[in-house]
């Protein structure tokens, strides 16, 4: 099994450029299942989860290659509208491909999904919300079997909660539904934005009308199209926050600023330097990290995604921090580990206290899920000595090149294989 060795303690320095996002490239990936004419996709990021959702879509009939850096989608003899555990087991973006799937046949047969084991992520908000377009279902032997008897069918609907896979399953299956849909109570994500924008480009009808509510009117063509994914606002945010935890000085380029507002706002908040340019931001990391209690929210709140890696940071803050975990109920896994690595954060029901001045020592670890592996990445960078970082596939799930994009900016990281 690969490792990361990382040797800390050096300042990063230089520039960096974020890939696609990951978590719009997945639905829009889904999303091209209502088609059966040509998708052309740029900037999708080389992810192990992306490659999971190619697989998917191949397994269901797609037609896919690479051109150059453009991901051409065939979706004209897409037949199957089965989803096997194999392929939705180690991603729960899987159950995206439900929505389109009830759109196109009429009838599908998903896995349950797994994906990161950060709570017990349920899909009951999608299926509720499913069995009002009239979709009918059952759950026999981990998979949901569902069938629309007449068709999709547009109605008013409100999440009872907000989640963003389930906004954009709905939006997805309502845009192929009879009449009109309205979803309130909505995900208002930027990846959710991004995937409206793409079915808006290939002939969906589907228009903001209020700051979570959605109004589709459902078509019936689709049109060809090519469209480029926004950035990785995620993989944004960690470089942020790696700059910042190694008082380094990092140019963070191709983004858009004012989508990663609330992150920016938080560093500076707790002392850290950050200018604002068009499409990047520079920062510039600090000796003195202020404290700070925060709690993870829907965007445009804090992102759980960034969760673990702030945790970092705040270990070297000036004082006591509070971190308060709303979005999952299990996301602290990487705490018994940077506590291995001299933290002293203690865990509170969904709330981790964070003691400051700490010196993380560098040691042997085991990353868990996808966003706590990046975040021993991050602290072995600031623990003096090698660090070896066990299980890395999950880190692979979610972020491009990262020891290449890590060495680049002063990183001494190497992967064993
Ligand atoms: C997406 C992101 C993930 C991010 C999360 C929250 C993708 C591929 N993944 O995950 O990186 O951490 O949003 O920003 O975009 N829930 C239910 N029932 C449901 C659905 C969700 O109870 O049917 C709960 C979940 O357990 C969780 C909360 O709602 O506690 C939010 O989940 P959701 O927004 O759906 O997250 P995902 O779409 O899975």
């Amino acid at each position: 099994m690969q490792k990361l060795e990382v040797f800390g303690a050096n300042k990063l320095k230089g520039q960096i450029n974020i890939s696609g996002s990951k978590n719009a490239s997945l639905p829009i990936l889904a999303a091209t299942l209502l088609s059966s004419k040509k998708v052309n996709l740029k900037n999708l990021p080389k992810v192990k989860d992306i490659e999971t959702m190619i697989n998917l879509l191949q397994s269901l009939g797609s037609k896919i290659r690479f051109k150059k850096k453009k991901l051409i989608i065939n979706n004209s003899t897409q037949n199957k509208n089965f989803a096997s555990y194999s392929l939705v087991k180690t991603m729960r973006a899987g159950i995206l491909v439900l929505g389109p799937l009830l759109a196109k046949f009429g009838k599908a047969k998903v896995s349950l999904p797994g994906g990161c084991a950060i709570g017990t992520r349920p899909i009951d908000i999608h299926l509720k919300a499913f069995s009002k377009l009239g979709v009918k279902y059952n759950i026999t032997q981990g998979y949901v079997h569902a069938s629309t008897p007449k068709g999709l069918v547009g109605s008013k609907i409100r999440f009872p909660k907000i989640s963003v896979g389930a906004t954009e399953n709905l939006i997805i299956a309502a845009s192929l539904a009879k009449g009109t849909t309205i979803l309130s109570n909505c995900a208002i994500e930027p990846e959710i934005k991004d995937l409206v924008n793409f079915l808006n480009k290939i002939g969906c009808k589907i228009k903001w009308v209020g700051k979570r509510k959605i109004k589709i009117d459902g078509v019936n063509q689709i049109n060809e199209t090519t469209y480029s994914v926004m950035f990785d606002r995620i993989e944004a945010g960690t470089y942020l926050v790696a700059a910042a935890a190694t008082e380094g000085n990092l140019k963070i380029k191709n983004i858009i600023p004012k989508i990663i507002k609330t992150e920016i706002d938080t560093l500076r908040k707790i002392g850290t330097k950050i200018v604002v340019k068009k499409n990047e931001v520079n920062v510039i990391g600090k000796k003195i990290i202020k404290s700070i209690n925060i709690k993870t929210a829907p965007y445009p709140g804090f992102p759980t995604d960034l969760q673990a890696q702030l945790m970092v940071l705040l270990c070297k803050a000036n004082k006591k921090s509070l971190i308060k975990e709303d979005i999952f109920e299990n996301r602290f896994m990487h705490v018994a580990e940077l506590n291995r690595m001299g933290a002293q954060i203690s865990i509170n029901g969904n709330r981790a206290i964070i003691q400051g001045n700490i010196n993380f020592a560098a040691a042997e670890l085991m990353a868990t899920d996808l966003r706590a592996s990046v975040s021993l990445i991050l602290a072995a960078l600031i623990a003096n000595g090698k660090s070896v970082i066990n299980r890395i596939y999950h880190l692979d799930r979610g972020y491009e090149n990262i020891e290449k994009k890590l060495k680049k900016i002063g990183a001494r990281i190497r992967r064993i294989k």
